[in-house]
């Protein structure tokens, strides 16, 4: 188990790192379970690609369906997400002075067979993404689930990440990552901090 300034030595050194346990398990299954209730309900959106002048839905690169989390209603497990996020938010700017203004997340559902091609989450021109955030709600996720987030560094695959449950993933935007095949329906908690 790292210890947070471990954790933000990684950032800076690989670019990313994992926080396992990020929250206590009760509270992400609570988390999971009201995410669940919206997926009943269909409140669901399917994610675009490219920036909102360009926008365009790809299922082939692009998989998963979004639901925009608003922080000022929102239930009190979320709540507990996002108060982590915003002191990890506070301790980032403290350590690295990324200018990090605000963040914005949304759930996202990767149905069986889905997958989100290799790419960049801040865009060459004009992008206010710093840092990219997932938080995975499944337990019990095996290999053969699938659905791993790859991180690349020149090229080559540096790690092969499992959406475990409870498990928080945090990477600098401008680095390169893919989403592999689902074989399960999975589900996170998607964001990115901002610079503006
Ligand atoms: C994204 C993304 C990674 C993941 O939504 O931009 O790369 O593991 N998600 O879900
Ligand atoms: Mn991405």
């Amino acid at each position: 188990m790292s210890t947070p300034e471990e954790l933000l030595d990684q950032l800076e050194n690989k670019g990313y790192f994992i926080w396992d346990n990020f929250l206590e398990s009760h509270t992400t299954k609570a988390i999971s379970e009201s995410w669940n209730e919206k997926i009943q309900n269909a409140e669901l959106k399917k994610a675009g690609i490219g920036r909102a002048d360009n926008y365009q839905v790809d299922a082939g690169e692009r998989g998963d369906f979004i639901f925009w989390i608003s922080k000022e209603n929102t239930d009190e497990f979320v709540k507990t997400y996002l108060e982590k996020i915003e002191a990890l938010i506070t301790d980032l700017n403290r350590s690295f002075f990324l200018g990090i203004r605000d963040y914005e997340c949304h759930f996202a559902l990767y149905p069986v067979g889905t997958r989100y091609a290799r790419h960049v989450d801040r865009h060459r021109s004009g992008s206010s993404r710093i840092v990219s955030f997932v938080f995975y709600l499944h337990e019990n996720w095996h290999t053969e689930d699938g659905g791993h987030l790859c991180i690349y560094e020149n090229d080559e695959l540096v790690e092969k990440i499992l959406p475990a449950a409870s498990r928080l993933v945090v990477f600098l935007s401008e680095k390169e990552h893919e989403v592999l095949t689902t074989n399960r329906s999975r589900a996170s908690i998607t964001g990115w901090m901002l610079n503006k």
